[in-house]
């Protein structure tokens, strides 16, 4: 079985629900707490034993190639003024020469054609997908707990979460069709089903470790839901073909794609911080104690 040693993060977006702060700034760099949404998702691919990541990016994307770059004026500043702790963070952050690839999507056509536009550096090999706008906290990360799964089960390993019945129309949820511990074999995907019709409440997390051959069936797929080229369609021909398997991971995950879910992400990542979590919770009780008059 191959290893998983590639990821694609698809960052092509126009983050419309975020619109203005998107307008100028990819909604990937947009800051939640102390680092980018992005840190966030290559530190958990990166913990996976993820050793090359494939940015799909599009126009007004450039401040994360950037991000991934050494910044020599800003380093060169800091080691003038001492400050070794701050530089050494930096470094730690740092891609290693040649594991990153940036490949263009030219037109949003959707998250399905965002993943097909790196086929050409991910080859014939399996490879990770994870939806930069959504931050999993998990121990191991998300994508190292898909990676266990991966090496027992091989084929395809999605991650699911549980969501309240009243909200799976929202979601893309899954039918699973047999069960061991958190791990399920997998028969079909539903996206955002009536509630009444939902075969589960386990919704697609936004973390995938998929085939190859999922490429084939990208290149012939047609636009869907919302006239965009849905990731979901393919796999749901990918799997006439080969074995799915979700995985409900331990961890909880903050979607930042709209304000509220970017609100919470930032205000948890800030409860959570080491330093400064006991301030940030005395900040946010002053701030609801003024709320209230
Ligand atoms: P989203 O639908 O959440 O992102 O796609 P979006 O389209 O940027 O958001 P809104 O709806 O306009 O607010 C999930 C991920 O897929 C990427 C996005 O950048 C995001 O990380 N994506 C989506 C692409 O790279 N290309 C696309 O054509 C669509």
């Amino acid at each position: 079985m191959k290893p998983v040693r590639k990821a694609v993060l698809p960052v092509a977006g126009l983050g419309t629900r975020v619109l203005p702060a998107t307008k100028a700034i990819p909604k990937e760099m947009l800051p939640v707490f102390d680092r980018p949404a992005i840190q966030y998702v290559v530190d958990e691919a990166r913990v996976a034993g993820i050793t090359h990541f494939v940015f799909v990016t599009g126009r007004n994307k450039s401040a994360i190639e950037d991000y991934f770059d050494r910044a020599y004026e800003l380093e060169d500043t800091l080691r003038m003024k001492g400050k070794t702790d701050v530089l050494q963070a930096l470094e730690a952050e740092l891609l290693p020469p040649g594991a990153s690839s940036f490949v263009r999507q030219q037109a949003p056509l959707g998250l399905g054609h965002a993943v097909w536009c790196a086929r050409d550096v991910v080859g014939d090999e399996p490879f990770a997908v994870l939806l930069p706008d959504v931050i999993v906290r998990a121990a191991p990360s998300c994508l190292a707990q898909m990676a266990q799964v991966y090496a027992r089960e091989g084929g395809n390993v999605i991650a699911v979460e549980p969501v309240p019945e009243s909200e799976v129309h929202k979601y893309g949820v899954i039918d699973p069709e047999t069960r061991d511990g958190r791990v399920m074999k997998m028969r079909a995907m539903v996206e955002k089903p009536k509630r009444e019709a939902a075969p589960s409440n386990l919704s697609i997390t936004g973390r995938y470790i998929l085939q190859p051959q999922i490429f084939d069936h990208l290149a012939r797929q047609g636009a869907g839901a919302g006239g965009e080229i849905q990731l979901t369609d393919a796999m749901a021909a990918l799997m006439q073909e080969q074995s799915f398997h979700a995985l409900e991971y331990d961890g909880r995950s903050f979607d930042c794609g709209d304000k509220a879910g970017y609100l919470r992400a930032f205000a948890a990542h800030a409860l959570a911080d080491v330093e400064l979590g006991a301030r940030c919770a005395e900040i946010l009780r002053e701030l609801l104690a003024e709320e209230r008059g």
